[in-house]
């Protein structure tokens, strides 16, 4: 049977190890010039409802060194923006392709694409989650911090796509997960719900900053008005105040703390420039990996070898 990509609430802990092992062998593979054509002659669809670069240049880039194809599809220029039903696009991209890759609005567009599909489904972000991006930032941690389990990961900002799919993953990982988040902008209750059935690591919902990031081995933040949100710009610079990364914050974690930001980057809103360029290595190193842990996605869901 095929498999999705659609929600790291949907993978057991051993399936996010096997991906980030996989995509370590992937970065291996690349740096050493070793071939690794896995995926020759097949074809990934990837549609895009929003902008981006990093999603759309490392999975067309990564589908390209595996060996395959990868078409970019726009929401407003395909029949997408002209009303054709999603179990309609999914039915015959299925007919031509391998893989698709969506990046959309609501979640419940990517469930069904994923339910009428024959073929796997990858979300490359929703208002909901972005796990892609998760499993390079786990990849990143483990690279840098050599393991996961008993670290303390933490999340300043919005409790978006990016704190939904960093609790379920650091939980799902064994890492400690404190998140601080402005009354009104919490993550989602799904999510919430997860983080209460979880036994063997702790997770905290503050309402300050310094209290998420007391001795916090990893501090992550994100733009306080997301893709779609641009209207509310003002209103959340508001609430957000106070919810920035920045020097004061960073000496509360633990000493020699890594800095995580999925991009783009709105300095001096929810990262100061400093705290952004003291750790330029560890988050351009965070970017580069999601070419990598999508090359793993790609590979275990249209390969031989099953996730
Ligand atoms: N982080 C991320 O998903 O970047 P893009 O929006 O550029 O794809
Ligand atoms: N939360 C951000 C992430 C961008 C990669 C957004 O949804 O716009």
């Amino acid at each position: 049977m095929k498999k999705d990509l659609l929600k790291l609430l949907d993978l057991t802990r051993e399936d996010i190890t096997k991906i980030l092992n996989v995509a370590d062998q992937m970065k291996y593979n690349q740096k050493h010039g070793l071939s690794h054509a896995y995926l020759a002659g097949k074809t990934l669809a990837m549609i895009f409802e929003k902008n981006s670069t990093r999603t759309r240049v490392s999975f067309e880039t990564g589908m390209f060194q595996l060996g395959g194809h990868a078409l970019f599809l726009s929401g407003k220029e395909s029949q997408i923006g002209r009303g054709e039903p999603i179990e309609d696009t999914a039915r015959v991209l299925s007919r031509y392709c391998d893989g698709i890759m969506i990046r959309t609005f609501g979640q419940e567009e990517v469930e069904k694409l994923a339910q009428y599909s024959s073929i796997p489904v990858i979300n490359g972000l929703t208002d909901f989650a972005h796990p892609c991006q998760v499993l390079a930032d786990l990849m990143t941690i483990r690279e840098h911090m050599t393991r996961l389990e008993g670290l303390k990961l933490c999340f300043i900002g919005d409790g978006n796509n990016m704190a939904n799919s960093l609790i379920v993953g650091g939980l799902k990982c064994g890492m400690d997960v404190s998140v601080a988040c402005p009354e009104g902008y919490d993550p989602d209750q799904k999510v919430l719900d997860f983080a209460k059935t979880v036994t063997d690591c702790k997770f905290q919902l503050c309402r300050t900053p310094a209290e998420a990031a007391a001795d916090a081995d990893v501090v992550i933040t994100d733009v306080w008005a997301s893709m779609g949100q641009e209207g509310e710009k003002a209103k959340r610079e508001l609430a957000f105040a106070g919810y920035q990364v920045n020097d004061e914050l960073m000496k509360l974690a633990h000493p020699g703390a890594m800095v995580q930001h999925c991009l783009p980057a709105h300095r001096g809103e929810e990262i100061t420039a400093q705290v952004f360029e003291a750790h330029a290595n560890e988050i351009f190193d965070e970017a580069e990996n999601r070419l990598h842990a999508q090359k793993a996605v790609m590979y275990l869901l249209m390969g031989e070898e099953e996730l």
